[in-house]
């Protein structure tokens, strides 16, 4: 065979595979393609091989060239085909309808913490009896965690073994302590409001408590605080009570027992009856007069009574959790199951 012949045939083959893989549009059409000029056997390409065989012996070097030139160009043509047609399978599949009515996965919702859940329920339970919700900052001064409550300096629950005082004092340079109870909220809106006074409030405490299986150095108390004409022991007993049966149900058995806050007087606490054992659920008592006088209140006039309970104990004895805990791990196997 010619040379010139052969060349021309190269030419040809090249300018057919080029235009066939430039113009393909589907991953399958280049497929057909490919096995046309790239085929093992039987492609184009390979039968064009062939004529090599029968070139001048002369001519050869150059015939050979020419031949892998081509076979270079078709090559790299596939490629860029390849490259493109993948691409816009790609984009076609992101263009593609939804369908919202197809069957889907459900969603892994996330959930609220068990102690926010019994938060709310309690705020739920007290709100049917009248208490409205209040709030305090959990950094406090001495005058609403302990001084404006009764607390004497010389109390021992001043000691700052059990509290947790900051390093930076106060604006007008008092001492600063996260508080050790949310009877801090009491003095706050009697301060801000004249009685009656139908309160809760909720939130942290903190205390340098090692931690084990009923304690731990932060929990949650809710406060309530009712102040009126003529309130008495027995509104104190009845309201909680009745709150006992209501979160923990009818058959709640629930004893007071005598017992000392220098904010109450007389005070009591507060105890349920849980597998064989009384909890304490916590401290209560009619609102000691230093107290009222302290926000100027007239103790002649008005009465009442307070309540801090511990909110942990009471979701444990709801839910059956023996271990406080538990709460603070952040294991979501644990918090799945509220
Ligand atoms: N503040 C008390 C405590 O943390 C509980 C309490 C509140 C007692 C109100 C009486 C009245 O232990």
């Amino acid at each position: 065979m010619a040379l010139a012949e052969f060349l021309a045939q190269l030419d040809q083959l090249v300018a057919d595979a080029t235009a066939t893989f430039s113009s393909a549009t589907s991953v399958d059409a280049l497929e057909a393609a490919r096995i046309e000029f790239l085929g093992a056997k039987g492609g184009r390409l390979k039968a064009t091989q062939k004529g090599l065989g029968k070139i001048e012996k002369a001519d050869k070097p150059t015939a050979g060239k020419q031949f892998n030139e081509a076979k270079k160009i078709v090559d790299a043509a596939l490629q860029e085909a390849q490259q493109r047609v993948a691409a816009g399978a790609s984009q076609a599949g992101d263009r593609e309808p939804f369908d919202p009515t197809l069957p889907g996965t459900a969603m892994r919702l996330g959930r609220l913490h068990p102690i926010t859940q019994t938060i709310e329920e309690l705020k739920d339970i007290m709100g049917r009896l009248g208490f409205t919700v209040a709030d305090g900052p959990e950094v406090e001064d001495e005058r609403h965690n302990f001084d404006a409550l009764n607390i004497p300096i010389e109390h021992p629950a001043r000691d700052p073994l059990e509290n947790f005082y900051l390093a930076t004092a106060g604006h007008n340079g008092s001492p600063l302590l996260l508080r050790s109870q949310t009877s801090t909220v009491q003095i706050r809106v009697m301060e801000n409001r004249p009685p009656p006074v139908r309160i809760i409030s909720l939130g942290r405490v903190y205390r340098p408590d090692t931690a084990d299986a009923t304690h731990y150095p932060m929990f949650h108390q809710m406060e309530g605080l009712l102040i009126d004409r003529a309130v008495t022991m027995a509104d104190l007993k009845s309201v909680l009570r009745l709150f006992a049966s209501s979160y923990l149900g009818d058959d709640v058995h629930v004893r007071f027992r005598p017992s000392f806050f220098p904010f109450t007087e007389p005070s009591v606490e507060a105890d349920y009856y849980w597998n064989g054992k009384w909890i304490e659920f916590g401290g209560a008592g009619m609102v000691d007069p230093n107290v009222l006088r302290e926000v100027g209140y007239d103790p002649d006039e008005v009465t009442g009574f307070a309540f801090g309970l511990g909110v942990e104990r009471l979701c444990m004895r709801r839910h059956q959790i023996t271990d406080i805990r538990e709460f603070y791990k952040n294991d979501v196997r644990f918090l799945r199951q509220f």
